[in-house]
């Protein structure tokens, strides 16, 4: 989609960390921006500094999690701004995972946001860019963590990997449409902090005992957050793919090794097997 301005974007997970730089960098293209998230006080601050860049921001309140929710967050955009042309599917929370702390409740609630949110989002609007005619994008934010096993074991390994399948899918079928996957590796964010959206259907999380692997790990992944790419960055990246049309968006050009190990150990275990 070559030409943003006078378009309109939709964001989830927009009310903070990838979602707000991709609302900013909308609204700076000249697009309408309409914010969607769970956490009300920093949706409100966000959808203001937007503001001061462009007076057709707007918030709503959204549990992508929660089909019926991003329903209700889809027809807020159309009575705002009529059509909507870009829709980011990006909100993402993190939990524990390993194998000596399987959590359900865990796995259940990154699924759900993550994958679950993705899908959500996808389900509806697609209809309603393929009937207005007016052209349409679709960026589903995965990670690095979709592309290699660095994570090991988690739910958040399971849930980026089902969202960079389910992108590659839909490019083949969304044509003449736009389809985006997001692959950032760490990035300056809250989502260290995504305990602070965790509803309350899905438990609590158990605190890991700070001398486990477990823990330092998290520690370690806490760091790399600390020291990861600017979010406006990630998002400039983005409205370049956009406008080119490209399938994956990657922002950390140092992850190819990882890749590469991973398909080569692929690739070896193919050439393994006999013709039948
Ligand atoms: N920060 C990184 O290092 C990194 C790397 C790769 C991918 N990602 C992905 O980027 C996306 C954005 O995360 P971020 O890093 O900006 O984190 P963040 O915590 O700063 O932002 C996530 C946003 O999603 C919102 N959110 C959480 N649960 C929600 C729900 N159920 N419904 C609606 N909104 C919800 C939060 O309120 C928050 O505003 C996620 O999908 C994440 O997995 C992040």
């Amino acid at each position: 989609m070559r030409e943003l301005a006078g378009k309109t974007a939709f964001v989830t997970g927009g009310a903070a960390g990838i979602g707000l730089a991709l609302g900013r960098a909308f609204a700076q293209s000249g697009m309408k921006v309409m914010l969607a998230d769970i956490e009300a006080d920093a949706l409100q601050a966000a959808v203001k500094s937007l503001q001061e860049i462009s007076p057709d921001v707007s918030g709503t309140i959204c549990d992508v999690a929660d089909a019926e929710s991003v329903e209700r967050a889809a027809q807020a955009s159309f009575d705002a701004f009529g059509r909507v042309h870009v829709v980011c599917n990006n909100a993402g929370v993190a939990a524990g995972g390993g194998i000596d702390h399987i959590s359900l409740d865990n796995w259940r609630w990154v699924i759900d946001v993550n994958l679950m949110g993705v899908l959500h989002g996808i389900k509806s609007f697609l209809p309603h860019i393929r009937a207005h005619g007016g052209g349409g994008h679709i960026v589903n934010t995965a990670s690095m963590a979709g592309m290699q096993v660095g994570l090991g074991f988690s739910p958040y390994g399971a849930s980026k990997f089902a969202v960079v399948s389910m992108s590659e899918g839909l490019a083949h079928q969304l044509k003449p449409h736009g389809i985006g996957v997001l692959c950032p590796s760490f990035v300056r964010t809250g989502i260290g902090a995504s305990e602070r959206n965790r509803p309350e259907r899905y438990g609590q999380s158990q605190p890991l005992d700070p001398t486990s692997p477990a823990a330092a790990m998290v520690a370690a992944i806490a760091r790399n957050i600390d020291a990861g790419l600017e979010p406006d960055t990630v998002a400039a990246r983005v409205l370049t793919a956009i406008r080119d049309d490209k399938l994956y968006i990657f922002t950390h050009p140092g992850m190819r090794d990882e890749v590469e190990a991973r398909f080569a150990a692929i690739l070896a275990a193919m050439d393994g097997v006999s013709p039948p």
